[in-house]
């Protein structure tokens, strides 16, 4: 927590910790603030960014990191030495900030070699291509010191059932992360890799849709405590599924290495909107898991907060920095409702009731088998089932309304 500067009025006191400050560890993608806003129905509609002057301006906002594809800070196809001049460019501009670059990933969707994917693509060729590519970002992340390498695998996947061996895939897939696992237990590098789902877009079908299909498919892997995953709010929402409830698994199986915050509007289009623009309660509920753990102390995050968002095409540049600045703010405004919605004690009381905390204690007592619960009439014989009907309700509206409550700053 930062400490309030001597002579602050009682107002800045009041919103210092809504102030972002490199210990909050907010990252944002060179690709968000950089997005010049061109999409499949029209052209740019604000100029290229350059790489110093986002170092610059997202130190200034309060970020601590910058993260980016190798094609975001040199175009596809530089010579070496384009590519190293840019690499110094980012370099200078992290000395002269303080500013670090927490993760890096690799574009393996934009050009028309990739067509149909990278590391799954039906051509051999390519996927050797794909696979040398990645090798050269990896020294690259290793030459910036970032601590975690992200993998979305935007167009491996299919439109036509019959055009991809789907098993054939996840073997190649395999084949990919474990040439990459073993690359980095040579070299030395002290780096982890991250999953990123994603159920469509720009594929029909993306292979990994979801947070439980990455974690199964990382059970397969030659390494797999060097490979977790970095979900994405609005992709899991894409899938209709409860962000919250992607995040607790990836927590429960020790593998949330990194996390893609934004706002995402039902099922559509990946909106990529600003962090809780989308859906707010759950984006409460998020921080609450993030930053408190389980309700009775499962294990919190304690990595970058990084943001993939897109600055709506509707604003200009100064609207960009606004949206970024946005994007923290909310989350420490979240944060600070879930401090208050944790410090009340009728939610106390009301998770009491609801019978929370009671879901950490074990269903059998210590040492006792499926015998003694089968000797023990209580469990069963003596059992009143129907005292449950018309009464013993969990409360879970009251509770519920406790946390909007809460969230709206009525309480
Ligand atoms: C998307 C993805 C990407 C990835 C990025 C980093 O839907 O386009 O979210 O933005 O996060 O490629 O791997
Ligand atoms: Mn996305
Ligand atoms: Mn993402």
């Amino acid at each position: 927590m930062t400490m309030v500067e001597p002579g602050a009025s009682p107002v800045q006191e009041a919103t210092q910790h809504l102030t972002p400050t490199p210990a909050d560890r907010f990252s944002f993608g060179l690709w968000t603030i950089g997005w010049t806003a061109s999409d499949p129905f029209g052209v740019a509609t604000r100029p290229a960014l350059d790489v110093a002057e986002a170092v610059e301006r997202l130190a200034e906002l309060g970020a601590y990191g910058l993260t980016f594809h190798d094609d975001d800070l040199f175009a596809f196809g530089s010579s070496d030495a384009e590519r190293r001049r840019m690499i110094e460019r980012l370099r200078s501009a992290l000395a002269a900030t303080g500013m670090t670059v927490p993760m890096v990933t690799t574009n393996l969707f934009s050009q028309p070699v990739f067509k149909d994917g990278g590391f799954t693509s039906n051509d051999r060729r390519v996927r050797r291509f794909a696979l040398r590519k990645v090798l050269r970002n990896l020294d690259l992340a290793a030459e910036l010191g970032a601590e975690t390498f992200v993998l979305w695998g935007g167009r491996e996947g299919s439109e036509y059932d019959s055009a991809k061996d789907v098993q054939a895939a996840f073997e190649r897939y395999r084949e990919a992360l474990d040439l990459l696992c073993q690359y980095v237990i040579d070299q030395k590098i002290d780096i982890r890799f991250a999953i990123e789902p994603k159920p469509n877009e720009p594929r029909g079908d993306i292979l990994l849709p979801t947070v439980g299909h990455a974690l199964a498919f990382i059970d397969t892997l030659a390494h797999p405590e060097m490979v977790g995953v970095n979900p994405e709010v609005g992709h899991e929402q894409m899938a209709g599924l409860n962000f919250v409830h992607g995040i607790s698994q990836a927590l429960y199986s020790g593998k949330l290495f990194h996390i893609d915050l934004n706002g995402q509007q039902g099922i559509k289009f990946d909106q990529d909107l600003v962090f809780g623009h989308g859906d707010l309660a759950n984006a409460f509920a998020l921080v609450d898991l993030l930053e408190h753990g389980g309700v009775d102390g499962g294990p919190a995050y304690t990595g970058p907060r990084h943001f993939d968002y897109k600055p709506s095409r509707t604003e200009d540049i100064d609207g960009v920095w606004a949206s970024a600045a946005a994007n923290m703010r909310m989350y420490l405004l979240l944060k600070e409702r879930a401090k208050a919605f944790r410090a009340d004690p009728a939610v106390a009381e009301a998770l009491a009731t609801a019978k929370v905390g009671e879901l950490r204690t074990p269903t059998l007592g210590p040492g006792e088998t499926y015998a003694n619960l089968l000797a023990d009439r209580s469990a069963y014989e003596d059992f009143d089932a129907d005292s449950y009907f018309g009464a013993q309700g969990f409360g879970f509206v009251t509770l519920n309304q406790l946390a909007l409550e809460h969230l709206m700053g009525a309480r």
